[in-house]
């Protein structure tokens, strides 16, 4: 009777680690698909639109990740970060001008976030965006430093009126 109690004992053990090794199994392998993403807003990933949202000349606002989206001169889509490379103003795309343009010191930059004038060092900066299960990832946290002045990469002059009062340019 108890050689039968420890035996059954023994296999009841035996099944559970078993089992348990088998889920163990499975989670580590599964890991990559379905851990949660980092963070879900500014500052981590973000979750915007389906490439197909994103305009072929145009941009399009991601509010929750301070950024835009549009597509440089080869089709790729790249994210702009909305802030300014001078001191930090959010810097609205202005579309009578197609062109972005910060309101707080004039500087300008082109769709693609190319410096054209003002006081900003630089163009606007980049995020690494990827596409995950059909949708636009934005990484608000890695910041990739915005292009040098001197030269852009898309020819599109500013086509009409300025929005921001002062604007250089
Ligand atoms: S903060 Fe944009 S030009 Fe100064």
């Amino acid at each position: 009777m108890t050689e039968s109690v420890d035996r059954r004992q023994f296999l009841t053990r035996l099944w559970l680690g078993c089992a348990g090794l088998f889920v163990g199994a499975g989670l580590w392998t599964s890991w990559d698909l379905i851990k949660p993403l980092t963070a879900t807003g500014f500052g981590g990933k973000v979750r915007a639109v389906s490439p197909d949202a994103v305009p072929e000349s145009g941009v399009l606002e991601i509010r929750a990740a301070r950024a835009y989206l549009t597509r440089d001169a080869d089709g790729e889509i790249i994210a702009l970060s909305e802030k300014c490379t001078h001191l930090g103003c959010r810097v609205p795309f202005c579309q009578s001008s197609g062109q972005f343009e910060c309101p707080c010191h004039g500087s300008n930059f082109n769709r693609v976030g190319e410096y054209r004038a003002g006081p900003a060092p630089r163009g606007l900066d980049r995020y690494p965006v990827e596409e995950e299960n059909g949708l636009l990832v934005i990484d608000t946290g890695s910041t990739i430093e915005g292009p040098a002045p001197g030269g852009e990469s898309i020819d599109e002059p500013a086509t009409g009126g300025a929005c921001a009062e002062g604007t250089h340019g």
